[in-house]
């Protein structure tokens, strides 16, 4: 028995290295398609360098007849961490009548597979994380909803379940045809309605949803590094833009000592005591620091495997100007943006503390006005210290750091200063 986990890692790891061979093959092999004049087709013959909805139909000139109908299926990923604001952005895709959208399925992954580790720093989990990881959002932005099946406990019988994480999250999981308790006249179902009100979720209807939709939207928040993705985005059978969301790390570090109580107890008896217990675990904070310098890092060097396929956005310049950002997304994955995602802004950037209290992991209290908020809820010790180990990936992202406790609490003074991260095109 004692070495029984070792052999479960082990296999794991083989297994991925499998996968890896496979995805090997495939990337390096170009991409066999017969040129059958069809719609779905049509973006694929121009390879991987034709990438972008409006190439795509360039390269089905020849079939003029089809043209009007050939752009490809764009499968966004929205790269993010805990409390940087994954959740805004989720919705201002969800919201969007021609995308298809899921939240954080990898939820599935980790509790399957790392069930104790809620973020697991060991590096033979992160790899078993990222084989399977990678494996199952290539299945889900095919609509291969069924493969998810595999991970959720309990197993799914007849391709049904009440237990899909977050469901409610999901505009086409809680409207017609995939759950019958709302009419097309209920806008916005809310998520705790849907959870109550729908029959356990249909797989196969759910994937015939996916399937109906142009394009498809999943929320990741359990990879590290856009680098992991590699493999991912230089599939020539998907087509995938990441948009990667970054957040003042002082920001992330307060929201979460709210947040997640129980895992962050050490911090706020930090914040209360004044003093830094000595078993404080600060990878809680090192790990996001490293994650984004190493993303960023990656990102920002323009290699060519990301050409047109990533964009930076900061949670503050979100907060700051939403529907001008918004804009500025859609404008990246080449979509228009419909009135819904705009009506969506409007009701939820007021800055109305009103439905916040209620939502654990509400978007409405995460506004513009809250975006600098983190400096009267952090003492000047823990963000001195959190400067110090973040100070690069800060420096990076054009977060400024403060001298004194009198400049962390003069909030006439942003610390967000003026950056633009023009998308890699
Ligand atoms: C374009 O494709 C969509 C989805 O496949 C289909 O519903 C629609 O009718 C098509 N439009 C035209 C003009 O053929
Ligand atoms: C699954 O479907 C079969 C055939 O319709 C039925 O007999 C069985 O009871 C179902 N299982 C569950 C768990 O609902
Ligand atoms: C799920 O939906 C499919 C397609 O409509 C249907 O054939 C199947 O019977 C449904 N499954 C259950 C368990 O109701
Ligand atoms: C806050 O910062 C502003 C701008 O630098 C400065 O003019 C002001 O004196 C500061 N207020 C206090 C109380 O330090």
């Amino acid at each position: 028995m004692q070495c029984s986990w070792k052999a479960v890692i082990l296999l794991a790891l083989a297994s991925i290295a499998i996968q890896y061979t496979a995805i090997r093959t495939l990337t390096s092999k170009p991409f066999q398609l017969c040129p059958v004049p069809s719609p779905q087709n049509c973006g694929l013959l121009g390879g991987p360098e034709t990438e972008s909805p409006m190439e795509g139909r360039a390269g089905c000139d020849d079939y003029p007849y089809f043209s009007f109908n050939t752009s490809r299926k764009t499968h966004i990923m929205v790269l993010a961490t805990t409390r940087s604001g994954s959740s805004f952005v989720g919705q201002l895709l969800n919201q969007h009548a021609d995308i298809f959208y899921l939240f954080e399925p990898l939820y599935h992954v980790q509790t399957t597979l790392i069930p104790r580790l809620s973020h697991s720093r060991n590096a033979a989990d992160r790899r078993v994380m990222l084989g399977a990881s990678r494996d199952l959002l290539r299945s889900l932005y095919g609509c291969d909803l069924y493969f998810l099946e595999s991970y959720i406990k309990p197993a799914p019988a007849n391709h049904t379940t009440d237990k899909l994480f977050r469901r409610g999250a999901s505009r086409a999981l809680c409207s017609q045809p995939v759950c019958d308790a709302f009419g097309p006249t209920d806008a916005n179902v809310e998520e705790g309605d849907c959870f109550k009100k729908c029959a356990a979720l249909n797989m196969t209807l759910a994937a015939d949803a996916c399937r109906e939709k142009r394009h498809v939207a999943i929320k990741v928040v359990r990879v590290p590094e856009i680098g992991d993705l590699r493999a991912l985005v230089e599939d020539p059978r998907l087509n995938i833009k990441v948009i990667q969301l970054v957040r003042d790390p002082r920001g992330i570090l307060s929201s979460r000592i709210e947040t997640f109580r129980d895992t962050y107890r050490l911090w706020r008896i930090w914040r209360a005591t004044g003093r830094r217990p000595y078993n404080l675990d600060l990878s809680q904070l090192t790990v996001v620091c490293e994650d984004f310098l190493g993303s960023v890092s990656t990102g920002l060097s323009h290699p060519h495997w990301l050409k047109g396929k990533y964009m930076l956005v900061r949670y503050e310049d979100l907060s700051r100007n939403p529907l001008l950002k918004t804009m500025e997304i859609y404008d990246f994955l080449g979509l228009s943006m419909d009135k819904s995602v705009e009506e969506w802004i409007q009701t939820n950037t007021r800055g109305s503390t009103e439905l916040s209290a209620k939502h654990k992991y509400g978007t409405v209290r995460d506004s513009a006005a809250n975006a600098e908020s983190w400096r009267l809820k952090l003492s000047y010790d823990m963000v001195e210290y959190t400067q110090a180990t973040c100070q690069k990936v800060l420096h990076q992202l054009g977060y400024k750091a403060v001298k004194s406790a009198e400049e962390l609490k003069n909030m006439s003074l942003s610390l967000v200063q003026d950056k633009t991260f023009v998308p890699f095109s």
